[in-house]
């Protein structure tokens, strides 16, 4: 199997300035040797190029949409490359607005080839606000509800139909920072959210045993790991930090119960901002939970 990795080095969507320096960290963290370890073939293909971030304030609800846009369009047609020629693409952020792209690139895919689709919402947040209710305009907070079809058009269509993905083909993991007008929508769109005191009351792994559920063996599993998902006590290295996260245990164990599944087939790895890290370490702490999610264990043991 051949690991596409492709840098988007932007924070066009993000409140604070720092993740357009995510890929260039995580590459210093080793992700590409980390996945030659794990027994794959590593092409990277460096970064893409987009819009500087002209640093103006909401219009009509959105920061910088055309930016987002551009890099957004940028993001799905070299995720859409990847997987048509049978890799793995793995987007390396850039802050999560680009999960846009990627994910309309996967459902794009999805639909080409008749797979069922699963994705896996790693967040302190739920990313679902709308220019209306948003209370910063920036699109990091939004892909959610673009994917699930509530955005400017650009945005929602980029998959080709809409919405690009099914409310039920998500499941979000660790959230626990949701703005007001966010909490109705997340209520009636009915999207199935684990979110820290569920992991709290049961464990992070009955919350992962209900959050993988039904995948079949076709199922292409998209994982869209925010690393502000994380307790910032072992990832101080994103933008809009928010106590209370997974630990390093729990967070291994996510990683180790999605791997078991034998199913991932996309990952974004988003948020991550070297500005606000210490030596590295969020980077670091990343890549090794990624080797996980992509099948390290300590042990050998038995499937199931
Ligand atoms: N809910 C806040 C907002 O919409 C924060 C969103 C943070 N999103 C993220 N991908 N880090 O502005
Ligand atoms: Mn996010
Ligand atoms: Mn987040
Ligand atoms: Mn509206």
């Amino acid at each position: 199997r051949t690991v596409r990795l492709i840098g988007a080095p932007t924070d066009i969507g993000a409140g604070a300035r720092g993740a357009s320096m995510g890929p260039e960290a995580l590459r210093v963290a080793g992700i590409a040797e980390m996945f030659t370890r794990r027994g794959l073939t590593v092409h990277d293909t460096g970064n893409l190029h987009g819009p500087n971030n002209p640093c103006l304030p909401p219009q009509g609800g959105y920061r910088h949409l055309d930016e987002v846009v551009a890099w957004n369009q940028a993001v799905h047609d070299a995720v859409h490359t990847a997987l048509a020629a049978g890799e793995l693409p793995v987007l390396l952020g850039g802050d999560h607005s680009l999960g846009i792209g990627s994910i309309s690139a996967v459902a794009r895919h999805c639909r080409a080839t008749g797979r069922a689709l699963r994705v896996l919402w790693l967040d302190a947040h739920a990313d679902f606000n709308t220019h209306d209710i948003t209370p910063s305009g920036n699109l990091h907070g939004m892909p959610v509800a673009c994917l699930c079809g509530d955005g400017p058009s650009a945005l929602v269509s980029m998959a080709g139909h809409v919405p690009a993905i099914a409310a039920s083909s998500l499941r979000q993991i660790g959230i626990r920072s949701v703005d007001e007008g966010e909490r109705h929508r997340v209520r009636e769109a009915g999207l199935e959210v684990y979110d820290m005191r569920y992991i709290d009351e049961v464990g992070m792994r009955a919350a992962m045993d209900k959050a993988l559920a039904g995948l079949d063996d076709h199922t292409h599993l998209h994982v869209s790991f925010d690393v502000d998902f994380l307790d910032p006590e072992i990832a101080p290295g994103v933008g809009t930090t928010v106590p209370g996260g997974p630990t390093y245990r729990e967070a291994q164990l996510c990683m180790e119960m999605i791997a078991d599944t034998g199913r991932v087939a996309s990952l974004d790895i988003v948020e991550l901002n070297p500005a606000l890290d210490v030596r590295n370490r969020t980077a670091q702490v990343a890549v090794e939970l990624v080797e996980s999610l992509f099948g390290k264990s300590t042990l050998m043991r038995d499937r199931g």
